[in-house]
């Protein structure tokens, strides 16, 4: 599936609408999400929007240093990753990523590469790309709960989106 976001106020609605269908989803396993796309494609715009949808108020800090930001919202153990600084997939161990796993947990990780086979294949890409007016996001499954999600998300009928596919 892929949406249009003509400005980041779109790319943020395209943020909790995947919120929603994550919570509709109501999985019992982690759901590993990776956002790729180049630098200031709107990665961070879209974790932004899903993170609000989610309860966070406020702004999102963007873990370039820190790596990973843990939140607690809607009873899920929502952490933000951004492994562009990773020096190697190994210090994803060190970063206690394993221990914020639980059953209940999101991981949304941009530049999940990065993460090497540390980080497994994401149940659910996102790839953001330029338009001359926007970006694209580009959604694949990559496990069974990441199909749940995506036909809960193409399921969702929105005026505001412009589906091509
Ligand atoms: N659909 C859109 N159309 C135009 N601009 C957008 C859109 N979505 C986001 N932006 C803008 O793109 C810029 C970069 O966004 P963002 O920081 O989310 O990118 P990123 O992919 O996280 O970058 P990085 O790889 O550096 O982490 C921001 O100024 C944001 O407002
Ligand atoms: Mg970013």
């Amino acid at each position: 599936m892929r949406l249009v976001a003509r400005n980041a106020e779109e790319t943020r609605a395209v943020g909790a609408r995947l919120a929603a269908a994550i919570v509709a989803a109501d999985l019992e396993d982690p759901l590993v999400v990776g956002l790729t796309g180049d630098l200031g494609a709107g990665k961070t715009t879209l974790v932004g929007g899903l993170l609000e949808a989610l309860g966070h108020a406020g702004a999102v800090r963007s873990p370039t240093y820190t790596l990973i930001e843990p939140y607690l919202l809607a009873g899920r153990d929502v952490v933000h990753c951004d492994l562009y600084r990773l020096r190697h997939p190994g210090e994803l161990e060190d970063l206690g990523l394993r221990d914020l796993m639980t059953s209940r947990s999101v991981l949304l990780v941009e530049w999940p590469a990065r993460g090497g086979d540390c980080l497994g294949t994401p149940d659910l890409s996102l790839e953001l790309g330029y338009l001359d007016d926007g970006r694209t996001v580009e959604f694949r499954a990559g496990s069974t709960r990441g199909r749940q999600v995506l036909s809960r998300l193409s399921s969702t009928n929105s005026d505001e989106f412009h589906v091509s596919s």
